[in-house]
């Protein structure tokens, strides 16, 4: 019975995939964020900034538009939990930020963060030999030390005294962190652009989340004694899936639509065409603490830095208890895009964190929009990025 399953699968593969190869193949499946933006036409920097505890990020910067001598104000991008520099690229030119922005003059520096794809060096750790030490990453260290050090180094390449930072998802939530628990960085952020912004996580209401918010304590130990730290490493494999089974005119392109709401919520808006492309850099890696410390979040109530068990605490904090990130310090000009289909980044959540922030210059509601249609959507041009870049340049003169 089984085996006869499998022959079935395989064989739909093999024809779904010999139908894939008659069709027109998406001609950016299998490219990577230097390689898309090379082939656009962009002008390319590979940057490694190194963390004040040792790790090595790449990033990926547009330092100018294609037409532009060159580049203008430094704007950060930060990705979410999974995601790295290619997905704000996905779309193309004129359709996906980071070229939008690099077309409007803006340097443009594409972060990855630590443990993710790009990111997986340090000066003295091996990420398969020391993986615990390794991979020890939540948002906060992210935030506290990525972020700090990609701000410092941006700053200092451009001689610019504040820079423009976007984030999507967790991407906001390391920010806000940095911004609670450093409040002197509030001065070197122009403006703070969050999108589907995470700080409370009291209403996730998300398979996974909800899972592991019950299991919290079986899932750290099960992680702990089977020395599982790393989340959805990026996989080659996913490219050939992607290619064969999610390509326009394949039959079996609603599974992976599926998958999409199934990751990041319902939504009418997704570009269908990209999935693809998407799955070619994309889920490209993270950490089972980075869940955990989201799930501690929501059982706590409180925005505060990684539980470690009482003892472990007092020997990182110098407290029992996990310090407590306060969003009042967080004095830089925040927009805040928020949506009704995203399970993750919720209306009741963001409306308690909204409540902390004392600066907000703006709170969108995206109407319709999923966790994920900030990326890959249909409209996002007009409905979101032409209202960012007006943001972004009423705050550059
Ligand atoms: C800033 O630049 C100076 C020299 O250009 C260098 O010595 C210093 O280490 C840099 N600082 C950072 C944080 O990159
Ligand atoms: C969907 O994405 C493709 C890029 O693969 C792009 O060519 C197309 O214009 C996008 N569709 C819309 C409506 O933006």
């Amino acid at each position: 019975m089984v085996v006869k399953l499998v022959l079935l699968l395989v064989s739909s593969l093999c024809a779904s995939s010999a139908l894939s190869h008659t069709k027109q193949k998406h001609p950016d499946v299998g490219l990577n964020a230097k390689q898309v933006i090379q082939k656009y036409g962009y002008p390319l920097e590979v940057h490694f900034i190194e963390t004040e505890d040792g790790y090595i990020l790449e990033y990926h910067r547009i330092p100018h538009g294609k037409n532009n001598a060159v580049g203008g104000h430094p704007v950060l991008l930060m990705p979410g939990l999974l995601s790295n520099s290619a997905d704000f690229l996905t779309l193309g030119p004129g359709l996906s930020l980071g070229y939008i922005l690099a077309d409007e003059g803006y340097d443009v520096w594409l972060a990855n963060y630590r443990g993710s794809r790009w990111s997986k060096k340090h000066k003295t750790l091996d990420v398969v030999v020391n993986k615990k030490e390794f991979f020890d990453i939540s948002f906060q260290e992210i935030g506290l030390y990525d972020i700090t050090a990609s701000i410092d180094y941006i700053l200092n390449t451009t001689g610019y005294k504040k820079l423009f930072y976007i984030g999507h998802s967790q991407g906001t939530t390391c920010m806000f962190a940095l911004l609670a628990a450093k409040p002197e960085y509030n001065d070197k952020i122009v403006l703070m652009t969050a999108l589907a912004p995470i700080a409370y996580t009291t209403h996730v209401n998300y398979l996974m989340f909800l899972f592991t918010k019950h299991f919290l304590t079986e899932m750290q130990q099960f992680s702990e004694a089977h020395g599982i730290y790393e989340f959805f490493p990026y996989s080659p494999l996913l490219t050939e899936l992607g290619q064969i089974l999610c390509n326009d005119d394949v039959g079996t392109q609603p599974l992976c639509e599926a998958m999409f709401y199934f990751f990041g919520g319902y939504s009418s808006n997704l570009n269908k065409t990209v999935i693809p492309v998407i799955l070619s850099n994309t889920p490209s890696g993270c950490t089972l603490r980075m869940m955990y410390h989201l799930v501690q979040i929501a059982l706590s109530g409180q925005f505060q830095m990684y539980d470690f068990g009482e003892q472990e605490n007092l020997i990182r904090y110098g407290q029992v208890s996990p310090p407590k990130l306060d969003l009042t310090q967080i004095t830089a000009p925040v927009e805040l895009y928020y949506a009704d289909q995203d399970p993750v980044s919720t209306v009741k959540d963001v409306e308690l964190l909204a409540a902390d922030l004392p600066n907000i210059v703006k709170k969108q509601f995206m109407n319709g929009y999923n966790h994920l249609d900030y990326l890959w959507s249909l409209n996002v041009e007009s409905v979101l990025y032409s209202h960012i870049i007006q943001s972004i340049k009423n705050y550059s003169t």
